[in-house]
């Protein structure tokens, strides 16, 4: 289980993005982290990666745990070979660089024999990178460098994989594309925290979701419960649309309705 506890995370020894983040992945599970942009939903993925240094982040209070040992403090490469993956923001593929190589790039951890096998294993499931294999991975559409992206982490073998926004700037048929693949590697036992905006898609797949506003989770539950909460609804699902920017806000709107009524 991963498990995240008060976390607070400063950017620059100044600002405080993260102010108290509580979560748990349960092994196996897909859990939903939703919220606007700018909510911090990135900062807590690389606060689990380890990946905050790079960004002049540092976490300032709580915990980080992966099978009950702090992940705070363990270098990034020691966190991948201990079984958590990571699909960056914007699918950070190696353009120049073929569709191989960006594949062999996720299998620095592994042995060769075990790289080999793996890579046929994601040429069976994704023949177009059996094609292009040796063709440079910045001339695949934006859809098949997010499979490329999601191919390599799993080549790492993870058993917790990190997406962060997975379906970000993807035509609706390729959401669902991504959306079934992340079905699919979950039913092969991967837990996964899934960072979207896209709220419904995330909730239909996920088995808990939380909220995360302005570095604060300000709701959580099951799927079922947050896809049925009236709030949620009207904001992240767009059922409603009070014009509203925040979860927060539409709860003050409808306070407020209610009060001048
Ligand atoms: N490297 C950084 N330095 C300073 N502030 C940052 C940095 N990265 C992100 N932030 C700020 O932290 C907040 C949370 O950002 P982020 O985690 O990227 O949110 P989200 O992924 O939910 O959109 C934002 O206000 C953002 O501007
Ligand atoms: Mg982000």
């Amino acid at each position: 289980m991963l498990e995240l506890a008060n976390l607070e995370v400063v950017y620059h020894a100044v600002v405080l993005v993260l102010k108290g983040v509580s979560l748990e992945v349960p092994d196996g599970g897909i859990v939903a982290l939703l919220g606007p942009n700018g909510a911090g939903k990135t900062t807590t993925l690389r606060a689990i990666t380890g990946l905050l240094d790079v960004h002049h982040g540092k976490v300032t209070k709580g915990k980080v745990s992966w099978g009950g040992r702090s992940l705070l403090d363990q270098r990034p490469d020691v966190i991948v070979r201990g079984g958590i993956a990571q699909v960056m923001e914007g699918r950070r593929i190696l353009a120049d660089l073929t569709v191989e190589e960006n594949l062999r790039a996720g299998a620095y951890s592994r042995d060769r024999a075990g790289t080999r096998a793996d890579l046929e294993r994601c040429y069976a499931r994704f023949p177009i990178l059996a094609e292009r294999r040796h063709q440079q991975a910045g001339y695949l559409s934006g859809g098949e460098q997010q499979m490329l992206a999601i191919s390599r982490a799993l080549i790492a073998r993870p058993r917790l994989l990190l997406l962060d926004e997975p379906s970000l700037g993807l035509a609706p048929k390729l959401q669902h594309e991504v959306a079934r693949l992340i079905a699919e590697i979950n039913a092969e036992g991967v837990g996964i925290l899934l960072v979207e905006q896209n709220a419904a898609m995330a909730l239909d797949l996920a088995h808990r979701g939380y909220i995360l506003e302005n570095g604060k989770v300000v709701l959580d539950g099951t799927a079922a419960e947050l896809r049925a909460d009236k709030d949620i609804r009207e904001f992240y699902l767009g059922l409603g649309g009070a014009g509203a920017r925040s979860y927060r806000e539409v709860k003050l709107y409808r306070r407020r309705k209610r009060w001048l009524s």
